[in-house]
């Protein structure tokens, strides 16, 4: 399903857009575009422009990377023209494409559109482009047995049992990098086992003088992951084989890279669709100490945060059941107490990607909790099933207008982010007033009277039917005619 673009923008200007007016806050770009809570005073060291990174770990055919080059082409003209910054005109489109842009994918063929597109753009900016590396690349390559490269890790170095069994673990999960893919964790994986080492070295002698070795095996881990995924290249006579490893080596760097900003529109698949091995790499992998295993867009927030540096922002759109439900509580705990919700839209059952209804969210949080503003949500859901259903996202236009400018608009709402933990399992729910928030720290339904289910027959397909489907004479008017059929009051379908 593709992003639509207006949404991509709203996402892109206010996450990036607005790290940028954190370094420049005087910059024009803040008049052009349609940004929230833009500083005022500069409150993020600046950095140069080309340093600045953005990732689409599930990119698809690039929507979010597209606007990003358009984007960031405003931003370097801001910078030579406003910030006396060294860049010449001629060469921001390549600086755009192999420095600022990172996007990874499952499939091939998406990646080669992605690429092409970007190819595209780049040429209308410039004829004469030149080659171009990019940074977008497909997780579908190929990657030999560990047996194969085992003798590059373990040759002249003493591993203990741990540390070659981490190696494999990666090295088998980077060969089924096709399915897996921007979930992988290398860096993750290697400062877990260094973080393990240094809590028993705290009172462990051996333990102790085991840290420096670990230290340098962490340091050293990624470089030797890249040689082995090279002398394999280097050894294999089968050039579409050496090509897909070039893409392994490409991979794992954007894995073990640190981003400002983390953009996805993820795959949403319930934990019940995983396939086995998908399942058991999620588990492993995205279930403690938060679980974000209960669906893949969950798992795809945890990598979001991951990939981004401490005080950097992630920008998402995927469903909204995450916002209530009791299985997502450790994704909302984890958002409320790690990031800032900067903007948080709610916008709820619609048309936003054509012709399939969807259910989405889409927000921009902020890693860097310091003196946080309130957070800021727009509450679109009422207009659920309303004949108003069809305008939202004009009437959310309005609201992020009216939220800029000051004026009062009914769907807006800000809340204190702490607020959103005074209701058991911390649902986010931000509409409601202070006083009704103040009813939940009241005692439990559950301490004055015994909660239970009602009436359930535990398999309506075999026991249940409509009451025009039978004679009247056969449904049961007292208990003691003994006729076949009771009457039984059903909820009908189910409703969120
Ligand atoms: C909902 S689409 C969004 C595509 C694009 N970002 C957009 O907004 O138009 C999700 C994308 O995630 C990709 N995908 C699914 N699982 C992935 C994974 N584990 N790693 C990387 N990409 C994945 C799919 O191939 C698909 O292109």
């Amino acid at each position: 399903m593709y992003t639509p673009r207006w949404v991509v923008q709203f996402l892109v200007e206010n996450s990036l857009g607005k790290m940028y007016l954190e370094m420049y806050p005087s910059s024009e770009i803040k008049d052009n575009h349609k940004i929230a809570n833009a500083p005022s005073t500069q409150t993020r060291t600046p950095k140069p422009l080309h340093e600045v990174k953005i990732i689409d770990p599930a990119c698809g055919s690039g929507n979010f990377l597209l606007y990003a080059f358009d984007f960031f082409y405003e931003l370097y003209i801001d910078q030579i023209e406003n910030y006396g910054a060294d860049y010449e005109e001629s060469d921001i489109a390549k600086l755009i494409i192999e420095n600022n842009l990172y996007g990874i994918d499952l499939d091939d063929r998406a990646i080669q559109l992605a690429q092409l597109g970007l190819f595209i753009k780049a040429k209308k900016k410039r004829s004469s482009i030149g080659e171009i590396n990019y940074n977008v690349v497909s997780s579908d390559f190929y990657l030999p047995e560990y047996d194969r490269v085992r003798q590059i890790f373990e040759q002249g170095s003493t591993l203990d049992q741990n540390q070659k069994e981490l190696i494999e673990k990666v090295w088998s999960d980077l060969q089924n990098a096709y399915k897996f893919g921007s979930l992988v964790r290398i860096d993750e994986q290697t400062q877990e086992q260094l973080r393990a080492v240094e809590g028993r070295a705290h009172d462990d002698l051996f333990a102790a003088a085991d840290l420096a070795e670990h230290q340098s095996f962490a340091e050293t881990f990624f470089k030797n992951l890249s040689e082995a995924v090279e002398q394999y290249a280097r050894t294999s006579s089968d050039t579409f084989l050496t090509s897909q490893t070039q893409d392994a080596i490409t991979f794992l760097e954007l894995l073990t890279t640190k981003y400002d900003v983390a953009t996805a529109n993820p795959p949403y698949t319930d934990t019940k669709d995983f396939g086995p091995k998908l399942k058991h790499f999620i588990e492993d992998n995205y279930r403690k100490p938060y679980k974000f295993n209960t669906n893949l867009y969950a798992a795809f927030i945890k990598r979001c945060f991951d990939f981004t540096n401490e005080d950097g922002k992630v920008a998402m759109i995927h469903p909204r059941t995450f916002m209530f439900i009791k299985t997502f509580e450790d994704v909302r705990k984890f958002i409320i107490n790690k990031a800032h919700i900067n903007v948080f839209v709610d916008y709820s059952l619609s048309n936003l990607f054509g012709s399939v209804m969807v259910d989405p969210a889409f927000y921009v949080l902020e890693k860097r909790m310091s003196n946080p503003r309130d957070a800021w949500f727009v509450s679109l859901d009422q207009y659920t099933r309303t004949p108003k259903e069809k305008y939202k996202k004009d009437i959310f236009l309005q609201a992020l207008n009216d939220y800029i400018d000051n004026i009062e608009n009914e769907n807006n709402y800000t809340i204190p982010q702490q607020k959103l933990k005074e209701i058991k399992s911390w649902p986010l729910i931000y509409w409601i007033s202070d006083e009704f928030r103040q009813k939940f720290k009241l005692s439990d339904m559950e301490a004055i009277a015994d909660v239970c289910q009602g009436m359930s027959s535990s398999n309506n397909n075999r026991f249940l039917i409509f009451w025009w489907e039978v004679s009247d004479f056969s449904i049961s008017k007292e208990v003691s005619d003994k006729k076949k059929w009771v009457r039984y009051s059903k909820g009908g379908p189910f409703k969120k």
